[in-house]
């Protein structure tokens, strides 16, 4: 269980949810760990046999990411390994899509983590890694979530765009794709909503938190040291098959 052990790791969205997952994760395997939530209680602890820091940020302030990667870059020095998990998905169709709705999807999901990205792999090392959450929903036109959809495709296209830019440096940059998975935004769905999405998924049940965290864990660890600009899907076959 070190399979991060001496890296710096930093978790956009790393409470609860499956941001919070990967955070416990990588300390788990002996990262120390930043994560930012708007809700956090600040604090370190220690998490199997890494470190985790909760930092008081919102996610979509980039002003307030950066101050955030300056203190982490005073503290520790680098970041070697970064996952953004903040996120938001809120149901409008077409017809009902407004700019509130549009700037703030756009805002944290896609504005929010490329400067988070550019934050850190201003302070990343050669050989560091990025792990991006994207969601199966960039790739398919689930009704009522085009906005999200959207920002999703646009996180696949930046990995693509980023691994290649950072190759030279060796540093990774990798999408994980959750499916529909049990978090908070999921309980937002309603009974029937989260029945029908079961019976689309070819392994019958909704992900759960740790099977996206395990993806983000491989993708950042040195047992992807030859994957980069991939996107791996975390969805029980549901956009696969
Ligand atoms: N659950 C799913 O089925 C599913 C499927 C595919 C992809 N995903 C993706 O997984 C990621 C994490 O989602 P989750 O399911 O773990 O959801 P969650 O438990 O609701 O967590 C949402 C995350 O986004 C942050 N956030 C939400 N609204 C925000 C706002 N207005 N400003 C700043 N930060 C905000 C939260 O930060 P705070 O701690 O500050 O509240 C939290 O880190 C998202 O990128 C989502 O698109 C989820």
């Amino acid at each position: 269980m070190s399979r991060l052990s001496g890296k710096i790791a930093v978790v956009v969205g790393g409470q609860g949810g499956i941001g919070g997952a990967i955070a416990e994760r990588f300390a788990a395997e002996g990262a120390a760990v930043y994560a930012t939530s708007r809700r956090a209680e600040e604090g370190d602890v220690g998490h199997g046999a890494g470190t985790l820091r909760t930092r008081r940020v919102d996610a979509s302030d980039v002003a307030a990411l950066a101050a955030f990667f300056e203190a982490v870059r005073r503290e520790a020095g680098r970041v070697d390994v970064l996952a953004v998990s903040a996120g938001i998905a809120e149901f409008a169709t077409l017809d009902a899509i407004g700019e509130d709705h549009f700037d703030r999807t756009f805002g944290l999901n896609v504005r929010a983590l490329l400067f988070a990205t550019k934050a850190a792999t201003a302070i990343m090392p050669d050989g560091g890694s990025v792990v991006l959450v994207g969601s199966i929903a960039g790739g398919i036109g689930t009704k009522g979530y085009g906005v999200y959809g959207a920002t999703k495709a646009a996180v696949r296209s930046f990995a693509r765009t980023w691994a290649n830019e950072l190759a030279p440096r060796n540093i990774r940059v990798n999408v994980v794709a959750p499916g529909p998975t049990d978090t908070a935004m999921m309980a937002a769905a309603s009974d029937e909503v989260r029945q029908t999405l079961k019976t689309l998924i070819p392994l019958g049940r909704m992900g759960r938190v740790d099977d996206v965290a395990a993806a983000a864990l491989f993708l950042a660890s040195e047992e992807a040291s030859f994957i980069t600009g991939a996107e791996l899907p975390v969805d029980g076959g549901m956009a696969q098959v």
